[in-house]
């Protein structure tokens, strides 16, 4: 079993779209375990994304995220990271197929909707930053057995 982070971001959020991403995971048959809206602290930001810290981009990053309320969510499945992945699509919008997510709704690189945790690592180490324990389910001892 499997979790990972994913979080709408301020574009996903203005434009709408926190409902169709939600329907989209639980169709696929994720299990969300923990949700919260928020606006993004600078730290938390910063954190998140301090693999970018030295890229050009990362004061844009650190400044759109924070810029306005996210929705942050954690979800649980057998191999929920790479599943989410694929859902979400590729980075670059010239390369997101149609039938994902930024692929149907996105067509700029920094405004791309979602973000979702990209390995094992950064998956544990996200859930940590963004959640504590109490604000997870444990979805087989509160909701029903996986199958
Ligand atoms: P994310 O972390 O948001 O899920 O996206 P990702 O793994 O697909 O992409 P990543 O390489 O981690 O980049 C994080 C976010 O930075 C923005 N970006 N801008 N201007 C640029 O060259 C550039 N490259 C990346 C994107 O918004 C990307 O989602
Ligand atoms: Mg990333």
């Amino acid at each position: 079993m499997e979790r990972t982070f994913i979080m709408i971001k301020p574009d996903g959020v203005q434009r709408g779209l926190i409902g169709d991403i939600i329907s989209r995971f639980e169709n696929r048959g994720l299990k969300l375990v923990g949700a919260k809206f928020l606006q993004v602290p600078s730290q938390l930001a910063e954190d998140h994304y301090a693999e970018h810290r030295e890229r050009p981009f990362f004061g844009e990053l650190v400044t759109f995220i924070t810029s306005s309320p996210v929705f942050a969510m954690v979800w649980e499945a057998p191999n929920a990271i790479s599943i989410a992945r694929s859902m979400m699509g590729k980075t670059n919008p010239v390369d997101s197929l149609p039938g994902t997510i930024r692929g149907d709704y996105g067509i700029s690189l920094g405004m791309n909707i979602i973000h979702g945790s990209d390995s094992a690592e950064s998956a544990a180490r996200e859930i940590a930053m963004w959640f504590t324990q109490n604000e997870l389910t444990m979805y087989e001892q509160t909701i029903g057995k996986w199958i």
